[in-house]
């Protein structure tokens, strides 16, 4: 949070109803106004921005109001007292924010009883859910992500930045638990997309999530919605108009006031008059900005402007540059970084958006706004998801704006076997387009956007035109030119022809993923190997499906666990794994075990609570919300050792592997298992099923052909199903061994 709305906070805290009084109000903030050549649209992008139509009707499609948040759930959402103060004064409790001050001109009691009155039904749309506090660690691991995937091309960094979206007091609006759900759908809340959806697992969704809320350190009390308050306040909603920006799921007709091109610029709530009309907190550029907007109600948008009026709403200009606006802002670049040092800037600054629907199919556009899909594996800033109704008018006017003239050139001919020739020209004896490029996964040097997905993407004449002047389209890019001054660096395949050279290769791209490997393109196994630290690939693996975790431990002794069942599902020694299925074939493989001994554990969950020492154990459980498991990510030890973190129905297990020789001289496992809390009775943890499980001593058995397991405390030995079943029940911490041992 910034200082500023501590500040604010402080203020609101002391003057209770009095805050709207306060004049804490600052303009409201939009993100992508201030930005250089954005004056002249900056009037109609604050008319839709700050809602006028919705209550004044106009006939002009680029004032068209942005959607407001839905208030349908939002009892779920936010709490109950936050609401209040935050309806009673909405910039004094968030400076900057785009929500006018409704009750402004109410006496103070009024506008306290109303407040209150409002507060009590909107939290009776919804409940809230239990929710923990934030962990430390996931703090820490938060406020990475934040600072990484893109949140700060919008919001301020921790080092406060001026021109950022403001987030007001989060800690007091949210709960760990709804933030984390809010920001792993901010569409479902806020369908406008001015807070787009960055595709967040829910384990970053929570990491984020704790970072925001770092300060909260007690639950808040939960508010009770009092149902005669709630009632009044649903007249209220009404009254005061509120439902013209607000969905809360009722179907109420919209206020018909005075319409748009009507109203007079110096008057209402343009003025700074008191009166029954909403109060805007604006600065005086930004009502200038206005009056010149209403004056040109009626103006004809041209294609360009539409463009810029979308980019500039969504902020799309924060993260890209499009024909001299926006672009990564200097105070920001620091945030935008990536994992390819030999890709430059193109390995960490999203791709310029100029002639970008000249370049990219429909489709894919529609896929990569609408959804967030992308090619450059290695920047660390994700493009964002926007959702289809948000995407759907800006790929129409992109692919009619934007235009390159047909390339000219002839085909190659079937006879001339074109595949075959722009197989060769990829391979290393011709162009060498593999060496920075990945083809089928396979990671070239430089690990440049995939080939075989290419022709799929991009527009053939926008390819012709790239290719023949690499330059023109990204002055600074690695992408040589094959084609200097039009002539062919390879003047002995057809006949130097650049169009047919060219040609020949989007015709062998064209056959995606069947394309034959061109020469020098070595698919070797891709071993993945672990040296004097742990290696964890979070993967499908056999019997376990895409939720894998893959550990191989220093010395030769490896692991996989479920994250969908929480349990450990195999461990072997040896090779750790081969990795080609994972990364070739578009990522559906799976890893591919490499070592011997490999022993595997029974499908469904390990710990379940069971009513009796007879009750049987339950099935595997299915991955839905409702699901009692819940995998909460993992931290690193020095030498890169994960403990896993889950819940069984709320209660938290940390699970932690280390790799341990025996006095023999081999590697077992020593496997420790951690729990915050005191387990709940009934705890039981489920060691291993098998139908050979025989006591060897105390506290030591072995499990099938090659598995030896030490256990701390006696535990129960019984039947299921025909085999055996080593339960352990859970008082406190556990340590067990795993030993394996050469198959007979
Ligand atoms: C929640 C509904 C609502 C919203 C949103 C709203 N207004 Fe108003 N506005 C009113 C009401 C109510 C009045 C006073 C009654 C009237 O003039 O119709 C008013 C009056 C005005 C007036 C004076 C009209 C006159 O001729 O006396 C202007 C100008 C105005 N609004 C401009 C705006 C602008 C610009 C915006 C967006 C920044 C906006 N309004 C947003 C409800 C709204
Ligand atoms: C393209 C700009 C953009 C990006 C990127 C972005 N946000 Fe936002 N965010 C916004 C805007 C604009 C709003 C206010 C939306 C509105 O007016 O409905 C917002 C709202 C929010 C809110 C709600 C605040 C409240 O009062 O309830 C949270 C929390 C938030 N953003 C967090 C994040 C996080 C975390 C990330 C990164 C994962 C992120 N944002 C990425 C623009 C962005
Ligand atoms: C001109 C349109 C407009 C009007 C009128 C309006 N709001 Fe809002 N409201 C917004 C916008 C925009 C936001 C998002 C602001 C932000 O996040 O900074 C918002 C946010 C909210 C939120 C927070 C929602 C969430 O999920 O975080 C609540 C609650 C709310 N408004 C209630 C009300 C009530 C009650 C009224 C009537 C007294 C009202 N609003 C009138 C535009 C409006
Ligand atoms: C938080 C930063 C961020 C914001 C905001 C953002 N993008 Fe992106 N965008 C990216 C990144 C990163 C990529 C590269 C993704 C990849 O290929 O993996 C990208 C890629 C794209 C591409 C593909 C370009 C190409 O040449 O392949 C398009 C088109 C695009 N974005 C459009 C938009 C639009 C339209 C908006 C606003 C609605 C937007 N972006 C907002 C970060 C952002
Ligand atoms: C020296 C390295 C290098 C070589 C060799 C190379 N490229 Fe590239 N190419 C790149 C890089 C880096 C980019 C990424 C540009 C970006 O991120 O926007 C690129 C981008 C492209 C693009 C645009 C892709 C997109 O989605 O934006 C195409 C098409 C392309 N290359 C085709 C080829 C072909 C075909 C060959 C062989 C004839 C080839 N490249 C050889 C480095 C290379």
């Amino acid at each position: 949070m910034n200082p500023r709305s501590l500040r604010t906070l402080a203020l609101v805290a002391l003057l209770g109803g009095c805050a709207a009084a306060a004049g804490a109000a600052e303009p409201p903030v939009i993100g992508g106004l201030e930005r250089e050549g954005a004056e002249k649209i900056a009037g109609a992008v604050l008319v839709s921005e700050l809602g006028c139509a919705a209550c004044h009707a106009s006939g002009q499609a680029a004032f068209a109001p942005k959607m407001r948040p839905d208030l349908s759930a939002v009892g779920t959402r936010v709490n109950g007292a936050h609401l209040r103060r935050f309806i009673e004064s909405p910039s004094g409790v968030k400076p900057g924010t785009t929500m006018p001050d409704v009750l402004a001109y109410l006496p103070d009691a009024q506008r306290d009883d109303a407040a209150n009155a409002l507060a009590h039904y909107l939290a009776s749309l919804g409940k809230p859910v239990a929710s923990a506090l934030p962990a430390a660690d996931a703090v820490e691991r938060g406020r990475k992500l934040y600072h990484s995937i893109g949140c700060v091309a919008c919001h301020s960094p921790e080092k406060t930045l001026p021109g950022s979206v403001p987030l007001g007091p989060l800690t007091e609006k949210y709960t760990l638990a709804s933030l984390t759900a809010f920001l792993q759908d901010p569409l479902a809340a806020r369908p406008s997309g001015r807070m787009p959806d960055s595709h967040l697992e829910r384990a970053e969704a929570e990491d984020i999530a704790s970072y925001l809320l770092r300060e909260q350190k007690a639950a808040a009390e939960v508010f009770q919605p009092d149902a005669a308050l709630a009632t009044r306040g649903k007249q209220l909603f009404v009254e005061h108009r509120c439902h013209a920006c607000h969905s809360t799921g009722e179907k109420v007709a919209p206020p018909a006031l005075t319409a748009l091109s009507k109203v007079r610029a110096g008057e209402g709530c343009l003025s700074d008059k008191r009166g029954a009309w909403p109060h805007y907190p604006l600065s005086e550029n930004q009502r200038a900005s206005l009056r010149a907007a209403l004056a040109e109600e009626t103006k004809t948008w041209t294609p360009a402007e539409q463009v810029q009026l979308a980019l500039t709403r969504l902020n799309c200009i924060a993260c890209h540059q499009r024909d001299g606006l926006g672009g990564v802002a200097s105070t920001r670049s620091e945030y935008f970084t990536g994992r390819e040092e030999s890709l430059g800037e193109q390995g960490r600054i999203p791709p310029p958006l100029s002639g970008v629907g000249a370049k990219l199919k429909a489709p894919w556009l529609r896929e990569v706004i609408a959804n967030g899909a992308g090619v450059r594996t290695t920047m660390n800033t994700r493009m964002p998801k926007f959702g289809g109704a948000n995407a759907e008018p800006l790929v129409a006017w992109l692919k009619q704006f934007d235009t390159l003239p047909p390339a000219k050139f002839a085909r190659v001919p079937e006879a001339a076997k074109p595949r075959n020739v722009g197989r060769e020209l990829a391979g290393t004896k011709g162009f060498n387009c593999i060496a920075c490029h990945t083809f089928r996964g396979r990671a070239a040097a430089i690990r440049g956007p995939e080939l075989t997905t290419m022709t799929e993407r991009l527009e053939e004449n926008w390819f012709h035109h790239f290719l023949a002047q690499p330059q023109r389209f990204a002055p600074l890019t690695v992408m040589p030119s094959f084609w200097p001054d039009g002539k062919s660096t390879l003047p002995e395949v057809l006949g130097g022809d650049p169009g047919q050279q060219r040609d020949a290769l989007w015709q062998f791209l064209a056959q995606g993923p069947e394309a034959g490997e061109p020469a020098g393109l070595v698919l070797e196994p891709l071993v993945i190997e672990v040296k004097d630290e742990g290696v964890i690939v979070r993967r499908a693996f056999p019997g376990i499906g895409k939720r894998g975790i893959g550990v191989g431990y220093p010395g030769g002794i490896n692991l996989a666990f479920d994250a969908a069942q929480m349990r450990l599902a195999s461990v072997w020694s040896g090779g750790f794994i081969e990795a080609s299925g994972l990364w070739r074939g578009q990522g559906s493989g799976q890893a591919r075990i490499l070592g011997k001994d490999i022993v595997n554990f029974p499908p469904g969950p390990a710990f379940a609570i069971l009513a009796t020492p007879d009750t049987a154990w339950p099935a595997p459980a299915a991955m839905t919300e409702k699901s009692p498991l819940s995998f909460k990510g993992y931290t690193l030890d020095a030498q890169q050792r994960p403990t896993l973190r889950y819940a069984v129905d709320g209660f938290v297990v940390e699970d932690f592997f280390h790799e341990r020789r025996a006095a023999a001289g081999k590697l077992h496992l020593e496997r420790t298992l951690k729990f915050p809390a005191a387990p709940p009775t009934g705890l039981h943890f489920r060691v291993a099923v098998d139908k050979l499980i025989e006591p060897r001593g105390a506290n030591e058995f072995a499990v099938g052909q090659n598995l030896i397991i030490h256990l701390p405390a006696a535990p129960l030995l019984r039947e299921a199903n025909g085999a055996k079943e080593l339960l352990l029940p859970v008082r406190g911490e556990v340590k067990l061994e795993y030993h394996l041992t050469a198959k007979p």
